[in-house]
């Protein structure tokens, strides 16, 4: 059955949209009491993304309570180190956790290539939401890049400055291609899952993107981004590398549709930047959903006119937090779906 709604799908392709679609980062999670009843009722995080019939839920809340174009799988970047031999604890209030990190050659070859299989509970995850979102919208799928997934596999959880992880680029280059190879072998097994099982359109997210020099980010970070996109023919990609100013025209060489945008990121300049050949998914700071209503509208109409009518895919310049009022995330959702050019 074809898409009611296919605005976000036709805007990755550059398509003509009779409006801008709209999804944001993070949509389903803590902002949503929804969320938090159905979070309640598993021992943790984890089990909720290793159980398909509750994360197809909270992947369809957001659809239903936000109106958003578009539905995300609830999952998380973390669950390919682990499909890889590192597992992951997710602790409360603080974040991610590893026991095992890498840190010599045997880890790495150690490590396994993860296959789809390995992630079955995703791509039944994937199948279940595509039957209950009933084609109301496209489901995207994500995965980490492989630096960011990198990154947590040496460091072991997260950090300001990631300084074990560029540690190991510095000290050991040749090893670091091994792993990051890995990572992206595996990545692209887990991508070409989620499209077999459903997934209309991906995302790839470099979290960790800022932390690199530009040099290290082309030689350690999009070369491996670069093979993915190469890979991933079947269905629109968006590659999103926050804070990532030092590339954003070698972003718009690669073979992917859309680029996301972080809020520091200047639109007319990304433009420039990045070409007419790529959709531009973005912006906006999640700190203005802090704002008044008045204050809201008008900076996200703001927006929409920075970026024009066409090749734009609303959205936050990362995800949303915990603690923004749903109906703030309500009032840009409406803001975008009512503007018209
Ligand atoms: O709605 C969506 O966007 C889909 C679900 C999604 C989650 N994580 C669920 C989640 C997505 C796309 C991610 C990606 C992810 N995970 C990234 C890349 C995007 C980004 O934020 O830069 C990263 C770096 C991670 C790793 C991760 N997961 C961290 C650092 C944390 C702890 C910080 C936090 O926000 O709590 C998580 C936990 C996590 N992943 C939560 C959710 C909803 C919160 C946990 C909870 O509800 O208890």
């Amino acid at each position: 059955m074809p898409l009611k709604n296919d605005l976000i799908l036709r805007a990755a392709r550059g398509e003509k949209v009779e409006r801008t679609p709209v999804w944001l980062m993070r949509q389903a999670g803590r902002i949503l009491p929804e969320y938090r009843k159905v979070r309640a009722k598993m021992g943790g995080f984890k089990e909720l993304v290793e159980t398909p019939e509750f994360a197809c839920e909270v992947t369809i809340q957001p659809v239903d309570i936000l109106g958003v174009d578009a539905a995300i799988i609830f999952s998380d970047i973390l669950v390919i180190p682990e499909a890889m031999g590192l597992p992951y604890q997710m602790i409360e209030a603080k974040g991610p956790w590893f026991e095992k990190t890498i840190k010599t050659a045997n880890d790495i070859a150690q490590l396994k290539i993860a296959t789809a299989d390995d992630l079955h509970y995703v791509m039944d995850a994937i199948k279940l939401t595509k039957s209950g979102l009933n084609d109301r919208v496209p489901l995207i799928g994500f995965a980490g890049a492989p630096w960011t997934i990198f990154a947590y596999m040496i460091e072991g959880s997260g950090s300001k400055t990631f300084s074990q992880a560029k540690k190991f680029l510095y000290t050991q280059p040749i090893l670091s291609h091994q792993l990051l190879q890995k990572i992206t072998d595996s990545t692209i097994n887990y991508l070409k899952g989620q499209i077999s099982s459903g997934a209309d359109m991906l995302q790839l997210f470099d979290s960790w993107a800022g932390v690199l020099s530009p040099e290290q980010y082309r030689e350690f970070a999009l070369k491996y981004i670069s093979k993915i996109c190469d890979a991933i023919t079947e269905v629109p990609l968006t590659v999103f590398a926050k804070d990532a100013h030092f590339v954003r025209k070698d972003l718009g060489e690669l073979n992917c549709n859309s680029i996301g945008l972080d809020w520091t990121m200047d639109i007319a300049e990304s433009r420039e930047l990045i070409g007419n050949t790529k959709t531009l998914q973005g912006n906006m700071d999640p700190c203005l959903l802090y704002a008044d209503y008045t204050h809201i509208k008008q900076d996200t109409i703001k927006m929409l006119k920075s970026f024009g009518p066409q090749r734009h895919i609303a959205n936050l310049g990362h995800g949303l937090y915990p603690d923004i009022d749903k109906d703030k995330v309500i009032c840009f959702v409406e803001t975008i779906k009512e503007f018209r050019f």
